[in-house]
């Protein structure tokens, strides 16, 4: 049976001054340990492509694993990890990018991502886009082409979407802050 759709983000617990004083935490690990849910929200997020056709599905660790192989499962398409610096044997790509404090950096191994693929970037939440942008950014200088980036939930006070202008966004729902 298919939960609705509000029961389903109900199980996304906001927890706030988490991991410190003035943010919000968005934890996701009630819906993920709920299986029929887990399925909802999977197959809800294949629903939502956009485009004609994906060849693959590319997610930031560590969150964007945890959707985006179950993901790409339902979409009959591979699975490529952008990881956190270090992780990856080379030779690797990488983009270092600016954080609310200091700054990170994703690496993937560029070989897995052909150039002219369709690709799909997913991750769990989008904050400030920061995350988001330099995933796009990651794949498009594989010479790959970014045709939609799906969130589980925005938070909408962030204005994510704007560090993402000109790309096909979708998200399940949103949280005000
Ligand atoms: C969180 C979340 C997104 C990102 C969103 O990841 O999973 O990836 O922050 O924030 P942004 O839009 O402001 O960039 P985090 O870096 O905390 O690490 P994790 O996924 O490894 O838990
Ligand atoms: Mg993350």
């Amino acid at each position: 049976s298919t939960r609705r759709a509000s029961e389903v983000a109900g199980l996304v617990r906001a927890v706030p001054d988490f991991p410190e004083a003035g943010v919000t935490f968005q934890d996701i690990t009630p819906l993920l340990a709920d299986g029929e849910a887990l399925h909802d929200v999977v197959r809800s997020l294949a629903r939502s492509v956009s485009g004609p056709q994906v060849d693959l599905v590319v997610g930031m660790e560590a969150r964007g694993f945890l959707l985006g192989a179950p993901l790409a499962i339902e979409l009959g398409v591979g699975f490529v990890p952008l990881r956190k610096e270090g992780k990856l044997p080379p030779p690797v790509e990488a983009v270092t990018y600016d954080l609310e404090y200091g700054s990170a950096r994703l690496e993937v191994r560029s070989a897995t991502v052909p150039a002219g693929a369709r690709v799909l970037v997913i991750d769990d939440v989008l904050a400030t886009g920061g995350t988001a942008a330099a995933a796009v950014d990651l794949v498009e200088r594989c010479g790959a082409e970014v045709v939609d980036v799906q969130f589980l939930l925005e938070i909408d006070a962030l204005a994510g979407r704007e560090a993402l202008a000109g790309r096909a966004v979708t998200s399940l729902w949103g949280v005000p802050a």
